[in-house]
């Protein structure tokens, strides 16, 4: 699969092991999604199209390349993805922000939009999809079958951690869209939950369980 990089990272893989620590509490935890989020973001944007510009050094005037103003979108799916969005805020400051709501149905593991909201002119820009857990891949597959319907034609999806079974699905539904994990976990267990993992990525980040 040519579109999956996994980028097992050892300063990121650092920050997963204190991130899976189920001692590890919500204040660390946002600040380490933050931090793990910031180092994905400048890995998975090796080949962003920079535009020429000529700057003014205190000696002589030097072409230089920039990233187009505007040309960088974030779409977070909630809640979890929420966590991310700082971390990418801290590379893109302007970057425009879109939400994607899905929850999974506990029961049957789909997933279900609930919300959609998006900047106007995502369809020319480069968008983030962003959420810290790719299990079953359900979410980031109509996560991301929703951005297309919109018209959103480029589109790099960043989870933290992955399981098998949702990298594969992702990889396979949409192989136009580049896809970074930080790391690779072992498997799903019969609830749907992503071996060793970190548990529940939402309720952890906010405080909710
Ligand atoms: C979690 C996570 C992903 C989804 C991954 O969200 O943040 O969105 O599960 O699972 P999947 O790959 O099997 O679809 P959840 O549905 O728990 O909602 P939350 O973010 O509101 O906690
Ligand atoms: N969502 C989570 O938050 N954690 C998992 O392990 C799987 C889905």
């Amino acid at each position: 699969m040519n579109n999956v990089f996994i980028f097992d990272h050892p300063l990121i893989n650092h920050k997963i092991a204190i991130l899976r620590d189920k001692s590890t509490g919500m204040k660390e935890f946002r600040e380490l999604v933050e931090e793990i989020t910031i180092i994905m973001t400048y890995e998975s944007m090796r080949d962003v199209e920079l535009a020429p510009v000529d700057v003014e050094t205190p000696l002589e005037v030097t072409r230089q390349y920039r990233v187009p103003e505007g040309s960088v979108a974030i779409v977070p799916i909630l809640r979890a993805g929420l966590g991310m969005v700082s971390g990418v805020h801290k590379v893109f400051p302007n970057a425009k922000v879109g939400h994607i709501g899905m929850y999974r149905d506990e029961k049957t593991l789909q997933p279900q939009e609930y919300y959609c909201k998006l900047p106007e002119g995502i369809q020319e820009k480069m968008v983030l999809l962003v959420d810290p857990m790719l299990a079953t891949g359900g979410s980031a597959c109509d996560a991301l079958t929703a951005l297309k319907k919109r018209g959103c034609k480029h589109i790099k999806l960043m989870s933290i951690i992955g399981a098998p079974e949702g990298v594969n699905k992702v990889a396979r539904e949409h192989p136009d869209v580049q896809i970074y994990v930080s790391t690779l976990d072992r498997c799903l267990n019969e609830n749907g939950y992503i071996l060793p993992g970190l548990g529940d990525a939402g309720d952890r980040l906010f405080g909710t369980k």
